[in-house]
């Protein structure tokens, strides 16, 4: 694609993060930028903030587990911009418990939100894109849909799923002209761990996170650019990144 000016881009997860700071970035380079996520109040600052700066952007309302509001929220953007180029999956929660502990309620928002979420964006999107012959998915994993880690049984399952799901997709949509990327941070330095309701499994994060930097979520961002950036024949399939000092 390589310019990227009045091209038309859904980020999820948009009102805090990785989310937010990606699509600040694409609101510099020109990209229209639909903002969704729940917290509206959040998310009409990040739009003050795009248009302050000279972009285009919208906020809306989504529950990425509820498939109508999904398929509204690509309406909507279709509705006024006419297109979506890109749909960045971003959207995530990781309430990290021990299985033994039989938080069921955590499992299901996690199988809802990081996996059914994704598939609804896949879902909403595709049509529009399928029609034009053209356009982008990238869906935001992570290191912990490669390796499995202490409380992180249900969560670790919910990224090695979207790695599969992102590649079989990719396969499916290569003869379709549309790009499929799987971006898979390490630690990053967001309101995600706090989340954490096990506390001790929370501190160990928080604690590992003040003893070493995270990556930040423009970092991330970056990295999302850098897969939208690329120039039109190439697909860059997957992008791994942690923090230097992160082992793991
Ligand atoms: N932080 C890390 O270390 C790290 C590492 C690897 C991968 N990741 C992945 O990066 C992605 C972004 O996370 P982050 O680190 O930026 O965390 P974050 O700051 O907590 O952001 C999560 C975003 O997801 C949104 N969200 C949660 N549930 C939602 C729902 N049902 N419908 C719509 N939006 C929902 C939240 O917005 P609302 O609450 O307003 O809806 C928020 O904007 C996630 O997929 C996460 O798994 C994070």
């Amino acid at each position: 694609m390589g310019d990227l000016t009045d091209t038309v881009a859904i980020v999820t997860g948009a009102s805090s993060g990785i989310g937010a700071a990606t699509a600040v970035e694409l609101g510099k380079r020109g990209v229209r930028v639909a903002c969704a996520a729940r917290r509206r109040d959040r998310l009409e600052e990040l739009v003050g903030r795009i248009v302050g700066e000279g972009g285009a952007a919208l906020a809306v309302e989504c529950d990425v587990a509820d498939r109508g509001s999904v398929e509204a929220l690509v309406d909507r953007t279709l509705e006024t911009w006419g297109r979506v180029d890109t749909i960045v999956n971003n959207a995530g929660v990781m309430p990290l418990s021990m299985m033994v502990d039989g938080r069921v309620e955590d499992w299901e928002r996690m199988v809802d939100v990081n996996i059914k979420g994704v598939l609804y964006g896949v879902a909403a999107v595709l049509p529009s894109m399928l029609e034009r012959g053209s356009g982008h998915i990238v869906n935001v994993s992570s290191i912990a849909g490669r390796r499995v880690f202490n409380g992180g049984a249900v969560y670790c399952g919910t990224k090695f799923a979207v790695h599969a799901i992102t590649e079989g997709l990719r396969q499916e949509l290569a003869s379709k002209n549309i790009r499929v990327t799987c971006i898979a941070p390490g630690l990053v330095g967001t309101e995600l761990q706090h989340g954490i309701p096990v506390e001790e499994l929370r501190e160990n994060v928080l604690k590992r996170m003040r003893e070493n930097p995270p990556l930040t979520s423009e970092d991330v961002a970056a990295a999302i650019v850098y897969a939208m950036e690329a120039p039109a024949n190439v697909g860059v399939n997957e992008v791994v990144l942690r923090p230097v000092w992160q082992e793991p």
